[in-house]
């Protein structure tokens, strides 16, 4: 798919993500881009009538997947603006032979875009996830860049207002310094932290290990009981 073909809303809000395109999609991404993914975009009925999990900036999708074939009786919903990512994903979740979703990932539903444009329109306002999944967040490492970083106070706000009651916010990074920050924005908000134990998941970005360290921490996530 070419760069023009695809057009975006931008949110007025700083750009939280780098590339939105990498090298020129295969026939059969660009296929997949413009004939499957209109049919497979989230719904605010399916989510309300269901059990929904949701994932924010899943890459190639692999921990996507995973959350789909264990959760086969929820609707697991994934963000991501990184259109190589999206197309990775959905060629992963069709057979070559027909392009058609394998069985085991009829529950997926993506939005190509930023997370933020589709939980603040008015459709999804009153959607509530029982999961959300932030993995590796772009850490925006230095000091000029730290307004991009996804995770401070107002996004996780946002966040927590869209969880059930129930609900959880799972967060995993290898950046040990925007780890602390996260921890510093939980003040100003209703969010607690339950738990910070997780076994290591290992996603695309965290088999890459760009940040060196040794292993990502996690924090688990839920809103205050008032
Ligand atoms: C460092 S990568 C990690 C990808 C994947 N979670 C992994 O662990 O391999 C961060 C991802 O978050 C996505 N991202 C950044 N800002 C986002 C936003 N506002 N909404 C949705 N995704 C976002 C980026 O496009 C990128 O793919």
């Amino acid at each position: 798919m070419e760069k023009q073909e695809i057009k975006h809303f931008e949110t007025q809000e700083l750009r939280t993500f780098g590339r939105r395109h990498g090298k020129k999609l295969s026939t059969r991404k660009t296929w997949l881009m413009e004939n499957l993914l209109p049919k497979i975009s989230p719904i605010y009925s399916e989510i309300s009538q269901n059990s929904a999990i949701l994932e924010i900036g899943f890459g190639n999708g692999e921990h996507l997947r995973d959350l789909a074939i264990h959760n086969q009786n929820m609707i697991i919903v994934g963000a991501e603006p990184f259109a190589n990512g999206v197309a990775a994903l959905l060629s992963a979740i069709t057979n070559e032979s027909d392009n058609l979703v394998k069985p085991e990932y009829k529950n997926i539903r993506i939005y190509p875009d930023d997370v933020r444009l589709l939980l603040h329109s008015k459709d999804f306002e009153n959607a509530a996830f029982l999961e959300i999944w932030v993995l590796h967040p772009d850490p925006w490492p230095k000091a000029r860049h730290e307004k991009r970083r996804l995770l401070n106070h107002d996004f996780l706000n946002l966040l927590s207002e869209h969880l059930t009651d129930d609900g959880k916010i799972i967060i995993g990074t290898d950046h040990w310094e925007y780890y602390d920050w996260i921890v510093e924005q939980l003040n100003q908000t209703n969010l607690e932290i339950k738990s910070t134990k997780l076994d290591i998941i290992k996603t695309r970005y965290q088999i890459k290990n760009k940040a060196g360290t040794t292993e990502p921490k996690y924090l688990i996530l839920s809103n205050k009981i008032s």
